[in-house]
């Protein structure tokens, strides 16, 4: 048995607002009875609409949370059975890289002291060794060994997320959260990040929990897709199974969500879906035609 990660029953509840100051607390079941598989080496796509308890999820294994119930298990250790303090091994051996770089970016730090701090911290090292190692992490995401000199504000958004991601990665860690890693970023950029993401777990073998609220995005770096709604788990398979043939309704909605890139096939579409209204429907046209985001396929 190869699970790299391993969620059984998770639920978490957050106290939430009064709505006002005498009354009680209004608990938000933000993740109910949630159960989850992810190899090692693989990527377990997590899809939902926005509020559906992604984040919350993987906040929870993370350890950024307490969940309220259930386990949490990755490798050999026991994320739920954790006291107070998190074990450094277990911070290291789990990275996250958020949706929007800007925040998660030093705003004075140079990015070189950035990816230097926890090559520090969990290796130790220093001096030249440190900054070999900083420029080799720079080179890996496609950027120079000489931009560590810069500053976050320097960067366009996708390098900003190509820093993150070598910081993420500077620890070695088993299993990268991507919190809507790409969400933030026009479209040709969002396959050029993706296209490196895949290339890194190529070649390091690192896990990925991809969580996004766009399937068109999901599907092209997944093995296996979980779809979210109102913090329930409904459906879970292939990435390629989920997506051509959704076996849950939500799923179906989802994927008809999904804009097209272009205001042709877009008016195309729409026309189809008119003309399926006027005579009697049969089958869906509207999923015949997902967008071709084949240009990120290796
Ligand atoms: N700190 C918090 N306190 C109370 N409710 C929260 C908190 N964080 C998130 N929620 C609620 O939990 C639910 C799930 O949120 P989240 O995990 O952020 O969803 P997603 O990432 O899918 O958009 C939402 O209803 C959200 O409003
Ligand atoms: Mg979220």
């Amino acid at each position: 048995m190869s699970d790299l990660l391993r969620v059984r029953g998770l639920t978490v509840r957050y106290p939430g607002r009064r709505p006002w100051p005498w009354s009680p607390h209004r608990p938000v079941d933000a993740v109910t009875g949630v159960d989850l598989d992810l190899e090692k080496g693989r990527t377990l796509g997590l899809v939902g609409e926005s509020g559906s308890g992604k984040s919350t999820l993987g906040r929870a294994v993370l350890r950024l949370l307490r969940p309220s119930g259930g386990t949490i298990r990755v490798g050999e250790f026991d994320v739920t059975g954790f006291g107070l303090r998190v074990p450094l091994e277990y911070r290291r051996a789990v990275q996250v890289v958020w949706q929007d770089p800007f925040g998660s970016l030093h705003p004075v730090r140079t990015v070189g002291s950035t990816l230097a701090e926890p090559l520090r911290i969990h290796f130790g090292l220093d001096g030249r060794e440190l900054r070999d190692r900083v420029g080799e992490l720079l080179e890996r995401v496609g950027l120079d060994a000489d931009m560590a000199d810069r500053r976050a504000h320097e960067f366009s958004g996708g390098q900003r997320q190509r820093v993150a991601i070598a910081r993420a990665l500077a620890v070695r860690p088993r299993l990268l959260i991507l919190d809507e890693p790409v969400s933030a970023l026009d479209v040709s950029t969002q396959s050029q990040v993706i296209a490196l993401l895949r290339e890194i777990q190529r070649d390091t073998g690192t896990a990925y929990l991809f969580i996004a609220h766009d399937l068109a995005v999901v599907r092209h770096v997944s093995h296996r897709i979980a779809v979210m709604r109102r913090g329930r788990v409904v459906e879970t398979g292939p990435s390629d199974r989920v997506c051509d043939e959704p076996a849950h309704p939500y799923t179906r909605a989802l994927i008809e969500a999904v804009p097209e890139p272009e205001p042709a096939r877009q008016r195309a579409r729409r026309a189809a879906r008119r003309t399926a209204r006027g005579t009697a429907t049969s089958g869906t046209p509207e999923t015949a035609d997902t967008p071709d985001t084949s240009d990120t396929e290796s």
